[in-house]
């Protein structure tokens, strides 16, 4: 992974409109993970990432932002929702979890790495089996000419393997060959231990009766499990996935906000919360956690948190973990001009959406430019008369402007619809003008 700052924000920007300062700061922090990994070991050791929390209301991109760089990053991440935590002794997941769910994801970027170099001898294998399975051995002892014979056949049986010819055919495999993973992080390590010598030993007792009749199609993904599991070098991959996530991952900790503790709501507040907080500041700032691959040291991870801080503020998180998160940034409301680029300019949007549902149906859907400029801008006076949720409302407005058309698609088969300014005012305006309508509808 070794991006330039701008072509993290270049990609970002496909997807999210404007909030340059959020993209630039994180395009900052992944190049330096990049530098820092390429001095030697004891300058490496001293530096440290700087953690993010990104601070903006709901539906500006937040999530967004973090999900796209999930999707384009090639090194270990894991976007875990706060709020999801309990304190250490409470029923729930400890916050010690998303770290083991960090080595998770590491390990199976590792793994479709290895497998992709491995290519190859995982699909001879695969072929090979399946190939025994439809041929039946010749005899020893057969003639020179049928070993021939015999081995022209298994030569074009490969080729219709490979073709898929054979895909509907039905093979019996030996399931107790599959290695079934147990990855639920949400165990310690110990437990993991203890699950995973049962399943063990449960797979042994169910030797002989655990053949199965698949199809040749189906044989392929579960053989290519098996290949994997008996090609590849497990140790070797966790190893350099747990290496990985130590000095690589990142963890977005998504809905900070909520587990702050606001002065103005303390009454009614969990208790835990807090407690939460203080888990989380080791993991924060460095130290050992066991996995079921190994001890990972969490120094050198890269936290991202973010919240929309609407009834707390950053400053009602303990102080302790707010100064772990020495970059803020803010991201911006989104204006009518955002609201119109979002629903033109990002990839996928949301109008591109809605035209390729409805051409399920046969009906052809345009929208004017000047009726895209009325939603955003409706929208924008929506976000301003009730809540401002941000992006999130252009759904609902466009949902209301379509919604009856969406119910009838299927009967104005082939007919092209366009959507124009008047209709957008005629469906909204009504509802936006009048402030309790839209609470309800909007
Ligand atoms: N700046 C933007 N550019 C493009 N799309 C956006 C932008 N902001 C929000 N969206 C869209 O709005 C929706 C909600 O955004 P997102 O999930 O990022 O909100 P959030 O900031 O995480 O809010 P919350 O605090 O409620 O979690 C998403 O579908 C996203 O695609
Ligand atoms: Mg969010």
């Amino acid at each position: 992974m070794n991006l330039t700052p701008k072509e993290i924000v270049e990609y970002l920007d496909k997807y999210v409109i404007s909030q340059n300062n959020a993209k630039k700061t994180i395009a900052l922090a992944l190049r330096t993970r990049y530098r820092r990994m390429q001095l030697d070991q004891e300058l490496q050791d001293e530096i440290m990432p700087k953690n993010i929390l990104m601070i903006g209301s709901t539906g500006v991109g937040k999530t967004e932002i973090s999900r796209r760089l999930a999707k384009m990053m090639r090194v270990p991440f894991i976007k875990v929702e706060a709020s999801k935590y309990t304190e250490v002794g409470f029923v729930g997941r400890d916050v010690e979890s998303m770290v083991r769910d960090l080595v998770v994801a590491s390990i199976a970027i590792v793994k479709a790495e290895k497998e992709e170099e491995n290519k190859e001898k995982i699909e001879n294998y695969v072929i090979n089996k399946i190939v025994e399975k439809l041929l039946p051995p010749l005899p020893t002892g057969a003639s020179e000419s049928k070993q021939d014979d015999y081995q022209r056949l298994l030569k074009s049986m490969e080729q219709r393997v490979i073709s898929g010819e054979m895909d509907d055919k039905t093979i019996e495999l030996e399931m107790d060959k599959i290695n079934i993973e147990f990855n639920d992080t949400n165990l310690p390590p110990e437990m993991a231990k203890v699950q995973e010598s049962f399943s063990k030993v449960f797979s042994q007792m169910n030797k002989e009766d655990n053949k199965k009749e698949v199809t040749v199609k189906d044989a392929k993904s579960l053989l290519k499990i098996e290949a994997s599991s008996k090609l590849l070098d497990s140790t070797n991959i966790n190893a350099q996935a747990l290496e990985r996530a130590q000095d690589g991952g990142i963890i977005f900790l998504d809905e900070i906000d909520k587990i702050a503790v606001s002065e103005k709501s303390q009454g009614r507040n969990d208790p835990s919360k807090e407690g939460v907080q203080r888990d989380l500041l080791p993991i924060v700032e460095g130290s050992s956690v066991t996995t079921k691959y190994g001890v990972i040291n969490t120094d050198h991870i890269l936290f991202i948190a973010a919240g929309a801080f609407h009834v707390s503020k950053p400053s009602d998180l303990i102080p302790e973990l707010q100064g772990r998160f020495p970059l803020r940034v803010e991201l911006e409301s989104l204006t009518e001009d955002t609201l119109y680029k979002i629903l033109t300019q990002t990839k996928n949007s949301l109008l591109n959406q809605y035209e390729a549902l409805l051409g399920v149906e046969g009906m052809k859907l345009t929208f004017e430019d000047d009726a895209i400029k009325a939603l955003a801008k409706l929208a924008h006076r929506a976000n301003e008369v009730t809540e401002d949720i941000g992006a999130r409302r252009l759904h609902t407005v466009i949902e209301k402007v379509l919604e009856e058309l969406s119910f009838s698609a299927d009967e104005r088969n082939g007919e092209e619809v366009i959507i124009t300014s008047e209709l957008v005012h005629e469906k909204l305006d009504i509802v936006v003008e009048d402030d309790d309508l839209s609470r309800y509808i909007l």
